[in-house]
């Protein structure tokens, strides 16, 4: 089974948790693609969900499959948010971000009772930082200094580029991308975090502590494997 298989398997056990009435976010990634499709082959028509995505590239796909996008409103709380992962750790700790949606991934799902992530079995990792980089989302004209610190301490930074163009990637808020690569992953994810987030300049990081609720994980076997928070498999 390739790994794009165990994507559409997780995908599709994502969905299947959503019931007609919910209020979802929906996350962004190929994983979270393949869970819109099968959403959409769920509720066509989609008048049976209230949905709010974290990116433009989500919100085309849902609207193309008929699922209708609405923008966020003041008093929105969401009964749960779908969405994919680069890595996950044991402690359901995770790292996003890869497709630099994670400022609106993480403020949704701060916002959602239920973090649901799909997730093939590459993801699963023993620590953060050690199989993908860790992305913070930063204000451009931090670049340069950020830069400087964070190869100070030891992150060796990159600035995020577009393939094609070879200039800075930019977030739908306008915003650029530094990956991370923290030499021996990251003991503490929580403290990482956190000591990001006050360095002047970085808006968001892509870790995401004591968040998800559910890890749905596709294996090479055709299976699908349940991760919950106490590390029980279901
Ligand atoms: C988007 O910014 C990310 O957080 C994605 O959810 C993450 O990169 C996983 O993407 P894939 O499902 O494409 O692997």
């Amino acid at each position: 089974m390739e790994v794009d298989d165990e994507k559409v398997l997780a995908g599709r056990a994502a969905a299947g948790h959503v019931r007609a009435g919910q209020r979802l976010a929906l996350g962004t990634g190929s994983t979270t693609s393949f869970a819109i499709r099968a959403l959409a082959e769920k509720f066509p028509g989609g008048d049976q969900l209230s949905i709010v995505a974290s990116s433009v590239a989500t919100e085309r796909l849902a609207t193309e499959l008929g699922l209708p996008v609405r923008p966020l409103e003041p008093g929105d709380h969401f009964d749960l948010m779908i969405d994919g992962a680069d890595e996950v750790a044991p402690t359901l700790a995770l790292t996003k971000g890869g497709g630099g949606a994670l400022f609106r991934e993480k403020f949704l799902a701060r916002l959602s009772q239920e973090l649901v992530i799909a997730v093939d079995h590459t993801k699963l990792v023993s620590k953060l930082g050690t199989h993908h980089p860790i992305p913070i989302e930063i204000v451009p004209f931090a670049r340069a200094k950020l830069l400087h610190q964070l190869t100070e301490r030891g992150f060796s930074p990159r600035l995020r580029a577009d393939r094609t163009s070879g200039g800075p990637v930019l977030t739908d808020n306008g915003n650029e991308i530094l990956d991370l690569y923290p030499e021996n992953g990251v003991d503490d994810p929580a403290r990482l975090d956190r000591e990001l987030r006050v360095m002047p300049g970085v808006i968001e990081t892509g870790i995401f502590v004591g968040l998800a609720h559910r890890i749905y994980v596709g294996l090479p076997d055709g299976t699908v494997q349940e991760i919950l928070p106490s590390n029980t498999s279901a």
